[in-house]
């Protein structure tokens, strides 16, 4: 497990969404998926879709439950709404209230635009919660059971593939923030927390964008297999 993150440090992040603390001395991914209840495959999943953008996950049903990502994902969007977004509206205010009152309306701009942009992607969250995902359980539940209850949340209605299609990049707006910032903003009596902003705007960036992957690439496909099981189950109990 320490390769791993002498790999990718960025990883340290995704340790902590599964809970796992350093200090793990010569352990192995698995020893130490093992020790914390984590499903070794699925940790790979996530790890390797983060370390690697051309990572093709597997689409094999049985190898962990598609629960598992609906719980990692829940807890990032957790991490962004009561971690992330805080410290950067703390970090905008800051600068606001350290500039001149000549610059400070600019930087009450920036944080009219941060705060806009939160409004999107609490929308988007909660659409992602209160729809989406329990959708997908619904559609897991049908499979593991085998039974149809599906057909009462109206698949022609909403699908997977409905939500992959509209699914937007809420991070774009993020470019134009940082993009501000660094062209146009006056620069703050501690220009450091300038520069801790951006960073911080960067890898949320970052983060924004992997999470998004990991709901197009790892989440979409596998319940593609299962709507296409349950499809072609229903075809077959109608002849
Ligand atoms: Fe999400
Ligand atoms: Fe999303």
């Amino acid at each position: 497990m320490a390769e791993v993150i002498h790999l990718n440090y960025t990883l340290l992040n995704i340790l902590a969404r599964f809970g796992i603390r350093l200090g793990f001395g010569e352990k192995t991914v698995e020893q130490v998926c093992q020790e914390y209840e984590i499903q070794t495959g699925f940790f790979l999943e996530v790890i390797n879709s983060f370390n690697d953008k051309t990572y093709k996950p597997g689409k094999n049903p049985k190898s962990y439950p598609v629960q598992l990502i609906i719980d990692y994902l829940r807890k990032s969007h957790e991490y962004y709404l009561s971690v992330k977004i805080p410290q950067i509206e703390l970090l905008i205010s800051k600068l606001a209230e350290l500039s001149s009152p000549a610059d400070a309306n600019l930087w009450e701009m920036a944080m009219r635009f941060f705060a806009a942009y939160k409004k999107q992607l609490i929308d988007h969250i909660e659409h992602e919660e209160e729809v989406v995902y329990p959708y997908v359980v619904a559609t897991e539940n049908s499979y593991n059971t085998q039974e149809f209850p599906i057909k009462k949340l109206n698949p022609a209605a909403y699908s997977i593939g409905k939500y992959a299609k509209e699914h937007n990049n809420i991070e774009d707006q993020l470019f134009d923030l940082k993009n501000i910032i660094i062209k146009y903003l006056p620069l703050p009596s501690r220009p450091e927390l300038c520069q801790t902003l951006l960073e911080e705007l960067f890898k949320l960036e970052s983060d924004l964008n992997d999470h998004a992957r990991i709901e197009d690439k790892v989440l979409v496909p596998r319940v593609k297999f299962l709507e296409k099981w349950l499809q072609d189950s229903g075809n077959r109990r109608s002849v």
